[in-house]
């Protein structure tokens, strides 16, 4: 999708014309009220958010509902709308709007899960101007969403077509088209680093695990290193204490916070943020086969401590505790890691927000700060001591579930067993990072949510 500029209305030339309609007033733009003014007598104007109202002609106008505060999301939707409605169009103008927010929701909307349908449908939008904006927020808006696509896309992919191998040549392509430095250590270093926690849960699989590693080096000299470490589960069964029939086929998704924090590397990379950063993804698939490990097993793990197996199924966070060992190692100096890691989460917060846990508040601040600055809803849930005692085992370090009870909480407090005396933020994102059900801006699928924040987050360190 090509974005360009425009000074006026004039010289434009396209199939479809979208005019924002602000909530509860009587009139919009007035260079559109010779159309809107019956509209509004009729009553069909004005609009909910994203709710749309489509004049015939050439070209096309569709009027779009904005909210009353006009913020940079409700921009977002009522281009995704828009492109998501007018899929036939091949031209777009936005006569007026927030140009980065506009940018960043064309490009959401033009995403399809249809990619394996025979006759799916595909968005035939080629280019969309916004009239009075500048270029340079188009750019960062259609680089930012095309980044969030990219996730979108490999959390979509079916579990057949994306083995922990087949994701480590994805990363290593993007890896190279944008200028990323990258690692991929197969099973053999995985052993030689002693990583007992991913290798006990990829034993399970015939697909051998892999551990990436990318680099965006912005700043020659730095003294951070922020790192994102992402969950990279490319299907998870369960294991032996296996999940459940219904709804299993959702759990490819279960390698979101991998996905997502690739995205945002990329977007680093694109941006050519003045910063270093580094990204670290455990790929391995949780399968119930004849080397599986069993409940009651005890695995060591990278940083010498043991773990006694409780529940197979609690997989995510084995293997994010070698991954933030091996963060530690490489020089990370303030870690973030993101994962769909607990069922629990959903509980909480539903799929509206992505649960924030942490061991230092000025850092779960900062990243609060970013997630409010981008419009993706997140909320910090509470870390006191007396949760550890849940995770306690009598016969090893720590164990790998704490019940059902403060499911989510106790995933963190596990995890903080790994971080060292290093700020640490953790991103519950099980519950946000699917779609279930279907929106005007957005079908039901991978949401892509957490990329905004976390390249926000970084911006941030860029300007220290
Ligand atoms: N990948 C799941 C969590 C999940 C659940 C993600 C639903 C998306 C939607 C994770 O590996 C898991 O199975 N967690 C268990 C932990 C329990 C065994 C302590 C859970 O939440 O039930
Ligand atoms: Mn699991
Ligand atoms: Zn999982």
């Amino acid at each position: 999708m090509r974005f360009e500029s425009k000074n006026n209305l004039d010289s434009v030339e396209v199939d479809v014309i979208a005019v924002g309609v602000p909530e509860g007033s009587t009139e919009c733009d007035p260079r559109f009220m010779n159309i809107a003014e019956s509209l509004y007598k009729a009553g069909d104007l004005p609009l909910k958010p994203s709710e749309t109202c489509i004049v015939p002609g050439t070209p096309k106008t569709v009027f779009v509902g904005i909210s009353k505060s006009g913020d940079a999301e409700t921009w977002r939707r009522a281009a995704s709308t828009v492109v998501r409605r007018a899929r036939k169009a091949r031209k777009i103008a936005f006569a007026a709007g927030d140009a980065r927010a506009i940018a960043e929701g064309a490009v959401i909307g033009a995403f399809s899960v249809e990619q394996y349908k025979t006759n799916g449908s595909k968005t035939a939008v080629e280019e969309v101007i916004v009239v009075g904006s500048e270029t340079a927020p188009l750019e960062q808006g259609r680089l930012l969403a095309e980044s969030i696509n990219w996730a979108r896309q490999l959390i979509n992919e079916p579990s057949n077509n994306k083995p922990p191998r087949v994701i480590a040549d994805r990363a290593a392509e993007m890896a190279k088209s944008v200028g990323l430095e990258i690692d991929v250590l197969d099973e053999t270093r995985i052993r030689e680093l002693k990583m007992g926690a991913l290798l006990g849960v990829s034993q399970g699989s015939d697909e051998p695990p892999r551990l990436l590693v990318l680099k965006h080096n912005g700043k020659r000299e730095s003294k951070s290193l922020l790192t994102f470490v992402g969950k990279g589960v490319t299907f998870d069964t369960g294991g032996i204490s296996l999940k459940p029939a219904d709804g299993m086929e959702k759990m490819k998704y279960d390698m979101a916070g991998g996905a997502t924090a690739m995205a945002a590397l990329r977007t680093l990379a694109l941006f050519r943020a003045p910063l270093n950063c580094m990204v670290v993804v455990p790929l391995v698939e949780n399968m119930p086969g004849g080397r599986a490990q069993r409940p009651g097993d005890v695995v060591r793990a990278m940083s010498g401590k043991t773990i006694e197996i409780i529940n197979t199924d609690a997989e995510g966070r084995l293997i994010l505790a070698d991954a933030l060992a091996y963060a530690i190692q490489l020089g990370a100096t303030h870690l973030v890691d993101l994962a769909t890691l607990t069922g629990a989460v959903r509980v909480a917060l539903g799929s509206i927000r992505v649960g924030v846990l942490g061991n230092q508040q000025p850092f779960i601040d900062r990243l609060l700060k970013a997630a409010e600055r981008t419009g993706e809803r997140m909320w910090q849930l509470p870390m006191d001591d007396d949760y550890r005692e849940m995770i306690k085992s009598s016969v090893a370090d720590v164990a790998n579930s704490g019940g059902r009870f403060a499911g989510t909480i106790t995933a963190a407090k596990f995890l903080e067993e790994f971080v060292g005396n290093l700020p640490w933020v953790h991103l519950d994102i099980a519950g946000t990072a699917w779609n279930d059900e279907e929106k005007p801006y957005l079908p039901k699928g991978p949401s892509g949510v957490a990329v905004r924040t976390l390249v926000e987050l970084a911006l941030g360190f860029s300007q220290e």
